[in-house]
């Protein structure tokens, strides 16, 4: 019986083994663009192409039309320009081309990034009139009837503006600097654990990409699971038949120990008797549970 569980062991290792090796490249930088230099690597992951174990959560992205997408729930899809993993710099384009649209709705949170550039807090304004020339509107929030400023916030509002939002933003609207060439620039945050385990990847992606595959892979793979669970099952029914079998062992040894005490008791003084009687409560129970 114990060879049984040492071979379903060594199929286990056998298993893992194989995995690790047949995977070792998937993990390896990709890209949407078949001529594209913007390649996938950790903490990214390109969801459609590579595994889980490629990266960490919340830093999936996709393929759409050549484009690499990162979606930011509830906002939606931004595209991805750059990604300097040296700087932990994430470059953006917005694909409506309206910067401070963005940054009035989207909310990072929830997410391991945030702006690379030092924010500030400003307000956003939506007024039914224009505010006198040396305020610029942001002309993509903007219409004939309405008109949206992003001003500091120690700005007072006249009657005809409501206040939007104050939100930190890394700057005010301005037509130099409305375009897509500056301003969505993101950083990401490891937690500690994540960043070794960046280190690692950096410093051999392909070496350690099959190690992570084997390891994750345990907690993965169905089958084995079943194999585990196998081998618990039948380890568990060994140990209680084993068990089972000397408790009984004891317990006919005791019964005999009981009788022979009650015999030497009896032929023995009657003093020697009387402490003996639970003796002989014992030896009935005893033979009673092993009748049953
Ligand atoms: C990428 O280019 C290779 C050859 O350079 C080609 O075989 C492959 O089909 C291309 N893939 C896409 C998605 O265009
Ligand atoms: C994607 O890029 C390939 C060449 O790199 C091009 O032939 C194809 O038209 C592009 N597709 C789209 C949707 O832009
Ligand atoms: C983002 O969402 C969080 C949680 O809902 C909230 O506390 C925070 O104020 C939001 N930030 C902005 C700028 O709206
Ligand atoms: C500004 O107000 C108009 C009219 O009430 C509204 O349609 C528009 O969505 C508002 N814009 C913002 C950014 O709140």
């Amino acid at each position: 019986m114990d060879t049984l569980i040492f071979i379903s062991l060594f199929i286990l290792i056998l298993h893992v083994k194989a995995q690790a090796n047949t995977n070792t490249n998937s993990c390896s930088p990709i890209n949407c663009a078949n001529n594209s230099d913007l390649n996938i690597q950790f903490p990214f992951r390109l969801q459609e192409f590579q595994p889980q174990h490629c990266g960490l959560p919340g830093f999936e992205l996709n393929c759409k039309q050549n484009s690499t997408i990162v979606n930011f729930p509830p906002y939606g899809d931004l595209v991805i320009k750059s990604i300097s993993y040296d700087l932990k710099k994430l470059d953006l384009l917005d694909p409506k081309n309206c910067v401070h649209e963005v940054f009035l709705n989207l909310n990072l949170s929830y997410t391991p990034f945030s702006y690379y550039y030092i924010l500030k807090e400003y307000q956003y304004l939506n007024c039914s009139a224009q505010l006198s020339a040396s305020f610029l509107q942001v002309p993509c929030l903007s219409s004939f009837a309405h008109h949206v400023y992003v001003v500091e916030t120690s700005f007072v509002l006249p009657d005809f503006c409501s206040h939007v939002k104050t939100v930190g933003i890394p700057f005010s609207y301005s037509p130099f600097l409305s375009d897509n060439t500056f301003g969505l620039g993101l950083t990401w945050h490891l937690q500690n654990a994540q960043d070794s385990i960046a280190t690692k990847f950096t410093t051999s992606v392909q070496q350690e990409a099959g190690q992570f595959k084997g390891l994750s892979d345990i907690a993965n793979d169905k089958a084995l699971a079943c194999i585990i669970l196998f081998i618990f099952i039948v380890v568990m029914l060994l140990s209680i038949k084993k068990l089972s079998h000397s408790t009984k062992r004891v317990e006919v040894e005791k019964v005999r120990e009981n009788q022979k005490e009650l015999h030497a008791a009896i032929l023995g003084d009657y003093e020697a008797l009387m402490p003996k009687r639970e003796f002989m409560a014992n030896a009935k129970v005893l033979m009673l549970n092993d009748l049953i």
